[in-house]
């Protein structure tokens, strides 16, 4: 069988990392393919950088889009990044030239997913993102196909490694977020610009992909309001700890009557549940299904050869004849969803209120809660000196997140409540 040519452009952690996986793993790649897997051009900004491949072995093009020109390139691998510009214009050269496409960018498929779907389909030509959601996790697989006959009840995930170790780093030493996020810069793992990560915005934008492949959508990021982890102090991790929980980024997914509900926001776990044990860099995602039940998928959500090791995958598909629908069924049949209006969802809550200590003070915070029909858990008071603030920490019984809104609105503005009131919060399913 003649090769499958690839163009890769971006040649950044993860574009080098593939150039090497295809090179180094050729026997086994083409034992599995039936054909060889043929790197034919490449794209970067800087021909002189060192890659640590002898990129010169390719046709090197200036602008990526000329891939999408080039007659002996079947493949694009996009590996550039952005949601717009480069990336988004030599995506859509590329299937309109009826090329298939394998791209890490999960930016770019949670603004457009739906957009190039249609392009991919109208074209005759595959559009493939298992590396964009989770790393080396097949997880778009798993959701796409070893999970197709099943309707999919919920997807709780953590989706970004840089966060997860921020939120593990700063639970084991007690350090505070500025502190743990400049060393995780320092190491490399988060950005110089860490905001996509630490914000919740790149984990959004892959929770919106795995609910447009497991409710038949175009992705929903647009519709998504993610909260991200620069407001949780120490403090709160060690509350958390006390009651049995953990605090996570996490993202959930599912599909009920009153619309889709995507969430990505902290949230305290508790220390039993699977994904409470998904630590440090590691990305965790658990998939209810009607008939198998949970499962469960870890590994390394980032990182040259997890990464690499997803963008091959879809490649090995490709080159195997496979040719599945981006989202698992025709881009025609994926509905616009709307999301469920996020002030009527229901859920459990943690409090942290720093108060005047004196009589009185816990009664009339909850009649406030009494008032916005919020039913009290628990409560831990520590301290005693009327002369300092005290820390009142509430937990909560399911209520409506609009009621609890409000509520602690009337809280805040209480004048024996002495700081802005935090609340977090508790995913026990
Ligand atoms: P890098 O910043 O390491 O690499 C980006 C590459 O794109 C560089 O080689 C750069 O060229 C090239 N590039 C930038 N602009 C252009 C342009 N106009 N024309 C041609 N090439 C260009 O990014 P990553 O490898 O980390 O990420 C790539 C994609 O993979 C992104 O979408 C990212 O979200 C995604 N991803 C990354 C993961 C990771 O762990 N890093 C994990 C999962 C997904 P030059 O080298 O010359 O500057
Ligand atoms: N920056 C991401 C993370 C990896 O920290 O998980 C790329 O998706």
């Amino acid at each position: 069988m003649s090769p499958l040519r690839i163009g890769v452009a971006g040649l950044g952690t993860v574009g080098a990392a593939t150039v090497q996986l295809i090179e180094e793993n050729a026997q086994v790649l083409a034992l599995r393919t039936g054909r060889r897997l043929q790197i034919t051009a490449v794209s970067a900004r800087d021909r002189d950088k060192d890659r640590g491949f002898p990129a010169n072995r390719y046709r090197w093009y200036e602008d990526a889009r000329a891939l999408a020109a080039d007659p002996e390139v079947d493949l694009v691998c996009e590996l550039i990044g952005g949601s717009e510009g480069i990336a988004l214009d030599l995506v859509r050269q590329a299937l309109r030239a009826g090329k298939h496409v394998v791209t890490a960018n999960k930016a770019l498929l949670a603004h457009h997913g739906g957009m190039l779907a249609r392009l991919a389909e109208e074209h005759g030509a595959v559009l493939a993102f298992e590396p964009a959601v989770a790393g080396g996790i097949p997880i778009v697989k798993a959701l796409r196909e070893g999970l197709a006959a099943n309707r999919i009840r919920r997807i709780t995930g953590i989706l970004n490694g840089t966060s997860n170790y921020i939120l593990t780093t700063m639970r084991e030493t007690g350090r505070d977020f500025a502190a743990v996020l400049a060393e995780a810069q320092a190491k490399g793992y988060a950005e110089a610009d860490p905001s996509f990560d630490v914000d919740g915005i790149d984990a959004a934008h892959k929770l919106s992909l795995l609910a447009s492949l497991a409710y038949s959508c175009v992705p929903r990021f647009d519709a998504m309001q993610p909260e991200g982890i620069r407001a949780i102090k120490p403090v709160d991790i060690d509350f958390a700890g006390q009651l049995g929980l953990r605090i996570k980024l996490l993202g959930t997914a599912r599909l009920t009557e009153a619309g889709l509900v995507l969430r990505m926001h902290p949230a305290m776990v508790p220390l039993d549940a699977p994904i409470a044990a998904v630590e440090g860099v590691f990305n965790g995602i658990a998939v209810e299904g009607d008939r198998v039940g949970t499962t469960m998928f870890e590994g390394r959500g980032a990182g040259a050869g997890p990464t690499a090791s997803a963008v091959v995958a879809d490649i090995v598909d490709i080159a195997r004849g496979l040719r599945l629908p981006t989202f698992g069924v025709p881009a025609a049949d994926l509905v616009e969803r709307n999301l469920a209006p996020a002030e009527d969802l229901v859920g459990s809550y943690y409090l942290r209120l720093e108060v005047v200590d004196r009589p009185g003070v816990l009664a009339d915070i909850a009649a406030v809660l009494r008032d916005h029909q919020v039913s009290i858990e628990s409560l831990i008071q520590r301290g005693r000196d009327p002369e300092q603030p005290v820390t009142l920490v509430i937990t909560t019984h399911e209520a409506a997140e609009g009621a609890m809104t409000r509520a602690l609105a009337v809280i805040a503005g209480l004048s024996v409540v002495l700081e802005a009131p935090t609340m977090i919060r508790v995913e026990r399913a």
